[in-house]
């Protein structure tokens, strides 16, 4: 029997290559090493032969048989390493990018002013109070003494809502904070000696002016609180806020329905780059008797003063910014200014 050993190395390397997976590598092995193998065909042929020849042969046989074998090995490692570098390349990751950081999130500039008029008022003796930004139209303009047909009442200025709460009233997104004067103000008994933070909201929208926004309403009632301890509380305020006793106030006669007499607070200051400038900052008022009837209190013996001011004006002039749709558009580059 004759058969050459470099003729099978030659063809089982050929086809052991051609397999491309594990399953086609097997069909390879059995043409050759399968029971109908041809290397098994070789082995069964060995018993036709003579002793002699069976030895020589038999060893042959055997030698070719481990040098297929090896060669099968060899392809099966190298499709597994195949294998790895495949799935290490699917799953590669990039170890150059730079990690994801955590970001230190920072105070909205309009709440760190919320928060420095809660600290400064409560600093002289004013409580905080916070209530529902939908609002009835008793408690947003009836109690506060606005009259039907007042303008503010009107759809061009305020946000209606589409019901009425559980006593039939119109519902509306408050149009201010005063609102709160007549909730706190019929919970507690004088003295009433408070400030409301919140938003507001009305149809409005420009550079100086956003539908939604925030003022703080502050309210003093007892019975001798007088148009001087407005003038002094909130002159000291000011002071205090922008840090600066180079700002001078004055209260430019106004309207209000709920206040009388009204007022503009104005303030200027007197160095810096606004210097010079009369900046509004402020409504306010002596309680007119009126609200303070509807507070449920006697206006012959109770009295005080009223105040609402925006604190997007107030932030505006600490930090000096021009537009007050920057506190609302959420980049980045400018919040970061006040991280
Ligand atoms: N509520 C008024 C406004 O929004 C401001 C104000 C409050 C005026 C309290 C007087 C007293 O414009």
């Amino acid at each position: 029997m004759t058969f050459s050993v470099e003729d099978f190395i030659a063809r089982a390397q050929s086809q052991f290559a051609e397999a491309q997976d594990a399953a086609s590598l097997e069909n390879a092995k059995a043409r050759f090493l399968g029971k109908q193998g041809e290397i098994t065909a070789l082995l069964k042929g060995l018993a036709s032969l003579s002793p002699e020849e069976k030895k020589e042969e038999g060893a042959r046989i055997n030698q070719l048989k481990r040098q297929v074998e090896d060669l099968l090995n060899a392809r099966r490692a190298e499709m597994a390493q195949a294998e790895l570098t495949k799935k290490l390349t699917a799953e590669a990751i990039d170890v150059t990018l730079p990690g994801r950081g955590r970001a230190m999130g920072g105070i909205h500039p309009v709440i760190q002013t919320w928060q420095r008029v809660e600290q400064i008022f409560g600093s002289i003796g004013f409580g905080v109070a916070n209530g529902p930004e939908i609002e009835n139209d008793w408690t947003n303009f009836t109690a506060l003494n606005s009259p039907e047909n007042h303008p503010a009442r009107s759809m061009h200025d305020t946000f209606y809502i589409d019901m009425n709460d559980d006593k039939g009233l119109p519902l509306l997104l408050r149009t201010h904070t005063s609102p709160m004067q007549v909730r706190y103000a019929r919970m507690h008994k004088p003295p009433i000696k408070v400030i409301a933070p919140g938003r507001t909201y009305r149809v409005d929208s420009d550079a100086t002016h956003s539908p939604m926004f925030h003022q703080v309403e502050g309210l003093w009632i007892a019975e001798d609180i007088s148009f001087a301890d407005l003038k002094g509380v909130y002159t000291d305020f000011l002071r205090t806020f922008f840090e600066s006793d180079d700002l001078v106030v004055r209260f430019r006669p106004s309207f209000f329905p709920f206040t009388e007499p009204s007022a503009e607070i104005d303030m200027m200051f007197t160095s810096g780059p606004n210097q010079g400038k009369w900046l509004e900052i402020s409504g306010c008022g002596q309680v007119h008797p009126n609200v303070v009837r509807n507070f449920g209190l006697d206006p012959e013996q109770y009295i005080g003063f009223a105040f609402g001011s925006g604190l997007e004006r107030l932030t505006m002039l600490r930090y000096g910014v021009n537009d007050l749709r920057l506190f609302y558009e959420g980049d980045l580059r400018f919040l970061r200014q006040f991280a």
